[in-house]
């Protein structure tokens, strides 16, 4: 039995906390996409944890996988999983193949490409990672596999033929002197000072990824995805797919080109880890929802409260002291929630949940379920709203427009419900759906109606013992 679980957001719609809640009955982790730009927290037995490349899964001994569908930044691996041991949890973390290698380079164009956007105000906002240089190569056959890494001649060959390209496209399409980055560090941890050596040097990348294969190697780590999976399903396992970033920033059913550059929606979980898209149907495919909004990163925001400087199109404020009554809610939430990014701590834009904006990702990826998380965030107010549709061009519009611009252009049209008081998180897992909140339940039933999706568990708090479970997928 599978499960599939989806940010039906903008991400951070607390993915990691579901996965944590439903893996219990799940025997394999697996990532399909993205690499180390997630963030997911999980808390488990009172501690968190913080995870970007590693599944979930890592902090109750599970087995995890990294499939085919994602980039691997093998020293963001090897981190974290050297801090969880550390931490005395021993993870058994499995790396396709078939994965793509995040070299530093990457990193270092990625910060580049966004420095020279920036000029225009046309950044993506990236987390620096370098996972849109590492899928352009992909797809632009000039990648390099986390298999090559264990062929010295392979791994060579491949990085003679790429690194010079590389290098042309820093000193002469972006004029920035890759010698003086060398010297003078860059925006990439893994650019020089920690050992792995300059980013554009063969040699030195050849030494240190070889290193890495070696490791992958002596600690059993490599896999053939598709055929791992397989044979874990046949012997009865319940594996449960964990997708990283959300809908709306899917490379290709989110508002281009503020998205990161791989596929969080459902159909990634089949090409993402080799597994047929039957397989992956099966099963449940669980949408997470935030109960309202956040944005890291710049693109629209129809029903946007509070901007974040640098993000938000245009504003100028600062968060951390509103000014209007909407950039007041916005904060208040943004405290509530706690807002700020999981790896970079920067603020979020927050707002209203957007229904075209889930109608659509229910569509996409064909959610069988919801998580509703941080319904206690929304506690205490007096009126809870939404996005009900969007105005374009005079008409109503239930979904968002194909294009970003005209996305931009949407009025949403407001639907109001009246709040709910707070409510101990815990107690109300305990108690189950029937005892939250009157108030809180109609929000709810309005998103299963409006999505036609039943609500599977609803999220009350951080920890593990502040959700609610109606339905578990295994
Ligand atoms: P992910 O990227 O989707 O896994 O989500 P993140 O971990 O980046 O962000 C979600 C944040 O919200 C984390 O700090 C979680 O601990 C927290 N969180 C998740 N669900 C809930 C909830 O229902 N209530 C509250 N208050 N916090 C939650
Ligand atoms: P989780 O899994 C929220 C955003 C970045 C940027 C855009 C492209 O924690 O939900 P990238 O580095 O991927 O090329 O950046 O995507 N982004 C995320 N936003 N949550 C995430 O992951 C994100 N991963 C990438 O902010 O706007
Ligand atoms: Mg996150």
């Amino acid at each position: 039995m599978t499960a599939t679980i989806v940010g039906a957001q903008l991400g951070d719609e607390g993915k990691g906390g579901i996965v944590d809640v439903y893996g219990d009955d799940a025997d394999v982790v697996v990532r399909y996409q993205g690499g180390d730009n997630a963030g997911h927290t999980v808390v488990h037995e009172g501690t968190e944890y913080k995870l970007s490349l590693v599944p979930s899964g890592a902090v109750r001994g599970k087995v995890n996988v990294l499939g085919n569908g994602c980039v691997v930044n093998p020293r963001t691996l090897f981190d974290e999983i050297d801090a969880l041991r550390e931490r005395g949890v021993d993870p058994d973390v499995r790396v396709a193949r078939r994965a793509h290698v995040i070299f530093p380079y990457h990193r270092v164009l990625d910060g580049i490409e966004e420095e020279a956007k920036s000029e225009t105000g046309d950044e993506v906002g990236t987390t620096g990672r370098g996972i849109g240089p590492t899928y352009e190569d992909k797809a632009g056959r000039r990648g390099l596999r986390i298999g090559d890494l264990t062929d010295p001649d392979v791994l060579r060959k491949r990085l003679e033929y790429v690194v010079p390209i590389k290098r042309t496209l820093a000193e002469e399409v972006y004029g920035v002197d890759v010698e003086e980055k060398r010297e003078t560090g860059s925006p990439s941890p893994n650019d020089g000072a920690d050992g792995v050596g300059p980013a554009f040097d063969v040699d030195a990348l050849h030494g240190a990824y070889r290193e890495y294969g070696e490791r992958l190697v002596r600690e059993d780590m490599l896999v053939d995805a598709g055929d791992f999976l397989t044979d874990r399903i046949d012997d009865g396992a319940n594996v449960m797919f964990e997708g990283a970033q959300g809908t709306i920033i899917d490379i290709d059913h989110g508002n281009y080109p503020y998205v990161t550059s791989s596929n969080p929606t459902a159909g990634g979980a089949s090409t993402g880890t080799g597994l047929a898209p039957d397989v992956v149907g099966d099963g449940d495919v669980i949408g997470i929802v935030k109960a309202y909004l956040t944005r890291v990163g710049s693109g629209p925001m129809p029903t946007e409260l509070g901007g974040v400087p640098g993000d938000t199109p245009g504003y100028d404020g600062d968060p951390e002291n509103p000014e209007t009554a909407s950039e007041e809610l916005a904060h208040r939430i943004r405290e509530a929630g706690n807002e700020y990014g999981t790896v970079t701590g920067r603020p979020r834009r927050v707002g209203w949940l957007d229904i075209p904006m889930l109608r659509h990702a229910a569509r996409a990826s064909g959610f069988t379920g919801l998580a509703v998380n941080h319904i206690d965030t929304l506690a205490g107010l007096d009126e809870v709203t939404v996005g009900h549709s969007y105005t374009l061009d005079g008409e109503a519009v239930r979904t968002i427009p194909p294009t970003t611009e005209r996305w931009a252009e949407c009025e949403p049209n407001l639907r109001t419900f009246e709040g709910w008081p707070e409510f101990d998180g815990s107690e109300a897992a305990e108690a189950g759906y029937e005892a939250l909140p009157e108030n809180a339940r109609a929000y709810l039933e309005y998103l299963e109606d409006e999505l036609d999706t039943p609500v599977y568990a609803v999220g009350v708090g951080p920890a593990r013992t502040e959700t609610v479970v109606r339905h578990s997928p295994f």
